[in-house]
């Protein structure tokens, strides 16, 4: 494969003279840049002509394939129709996305509020369960990510992802559950009982008692993808009750049938949430936050609220094709299949390779955790490494995680069989390489 040809550079150098610093420093996890010429569906090309088999969609947002036919037609026929009136007036297109989203989430979600971000959501769930409960401290996990506003950096539990330095005090993090990284010994059993106390602990002492919410993603993506154990928020939620607050759900990442089986990630878990948020693959890439909840919760939320793009129609086009994508062809269903493929090889590499200290995810979110052969200790170099490796085959893959040494894989949902056995055979080829 070329590795930095004049077309790239160029783009690089422009990048570098008129975008921020923070941009091209942090995104290609210190490789050279992919210049992207096009895309369709599990492949992308650079402007060199390289092609590559995409295992991340864009951070889990490309949903259902690059330039999906069938959303690709829906966003032109609704550009010819309505590009934006705003909220102001009715749009079908907004209330179709609106009753679907009623129908596929569990237990009473039922008044949504579209924005056009993950950011934008979280924000407005946020606002929604103070105003609701007239409470407003707000308890999250560590290795949380919510966005970049204010608000959502404090929300965020990673360091190096708050800039500024102004946060918000009323916003608490407890530990975040992390199988792989428990104390040494202790059994699940006993480190759930270990959360559950420290959690009540905490409600005890860093707040005066009365919460807003507790909001929690149901396997955290940025954190790295850890699994939170099966019985944690249906033991954390009578706490959370008891002390005032409702049960905000994060379904950036997990959302639109990614962890299989479901539709939502907190289905597994068995938990109905009180407000719930999507963004990413909601809309196979178009910026889309959503925001819904229970029907009190938006009756409390009277006062006057707006997002001059939130629920643009154009948008809404590209979410309902999405979501009807997803509901004709079962993808949850795939996502579990290919998912299941996915892990079994990935299991496989981890026993034979002694630097995966850890395999872990659900469905198409699946993730290695690289450390020091022997230990536990993180290591950041190696997964850089593979995600290197990976391209020049001629696959594209993300990391994550507290220590920047998780390997993040996250295929279409709508990835085929063999797409998937190319993507495992690269993988496994790159894995060879750094070994
Ligand atoms: C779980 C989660 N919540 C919120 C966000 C913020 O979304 P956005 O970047 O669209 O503002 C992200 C982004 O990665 C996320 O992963």
């Amino acid at each position: 494969m070329t590795s930095t040809a004049s077309k790239t550079q160029d783009l690089r150098e422009r990048q570098q003279k008129y975008l921020i610093p923070s941009l091209s420093s942090m995104l290609y996890y210190g490789d050279e840049p992919i210049a992207v010429d096009h895309a369709k569906d599990q492949y992308l090309w650079d402007v060199e002509g390289n092609r590559y088999l995409d295992f991340f969609g864009g951070i889990l947002t490309v949903s259902i394939g690059h330039c999906n036919d069938e959303v690709v037609a829906a966003t032109v026929e609704q550009m010819k129709r309505t590009g934006h009136t705003s909220t102001l007036y009715l749009n079908e297109i907004t209330l179709k996305v609106a009753e679907k989203i009623a129908e596929i989430t569990p237990g009473r979600l039922q008044h949504s509020f579209f924005s056009n971000s993950g950011t934008e959501a979280d924000e407005t769930a946020l606002m929604a369960a103070r105003v609701y409960t007239g409470n407003t401290d707000i308890i999250a996990l560590r290795h949380a990510y919510s966005g970049r506003s204010s608000a959502m950096m404090s929300m965020t539990a990673h360091s190096n992802w708050k800039l500024g330095g102004v946060y918000d005090g009323t916003i608490k993090h407890v530990r975040s559950p992390n199988m792989y990284r428990r104390p040494d010994g202790m059994s699940e059993a006993a480190y759930l009982d270990f959360l559950v106390e420290d959690f009540e602990d905490f409600l005890a002492t860093c707040t005066d008692g009365k919460i807003a919410a507790f909001m929690a993603e149901p396997i955290q993506g940025v954190g790295g993808f850890g699994v939170v154990p099966k019985d944690y928020f249906k033991r954390i939620l009578p706490l959370v009750k008891a002390a005032g607050g409702v049960l905000i759900i994060d379904e950036v990442q997990t959302g639109w049938g990614r962890t299989g089986r479901y539709w939502c990630g907190i289905e597994h878990w068995g938990v109905e949430p009180d407000i719930m948020t999507f963004a990413k693959g909601i809309a196979n890439g178009a910026p889309v936050g959503c925001t819904v909840m229970t029907p009190e919760i938006a009756e409390a939320m009277g006062g006057l609220t707006l997002s001059t793009y939130g629920g643009n129609p154009v948008s809404m086009a590209q979410a309902y094709a999405t979501i009807q994508y997803i509901e004709k062809h079962k993808l949850w269903e795939n996502a579990e299949t290919q998912g299941d493929s996915l892990r079994a090889y990935m299991d496989d590499q981890g026993a034979k390779h002694d630097f995966i200290g850890d395999v872990r995810g659900m469905g198409l979110m699946q993730a290695f955790e690289m450390v020091h052969p022997g230990t536990k200790t993180p290591d950041p170099a190696r997964a850089n490494a593979l995600i290197q490796a990976a391209r020049k085959r001629g696959l594209l893959i993300g990391k994550g995680g507290r220590y920047g040494n998780v390997n993040r894989i996250a295929p279409h949902l709508n990835v085929s069989a063999d797409d998937m056995t190319k993507g495992l055979e690269l993988l496994g080829q790159s894995l060879a390489d750094i070994a």
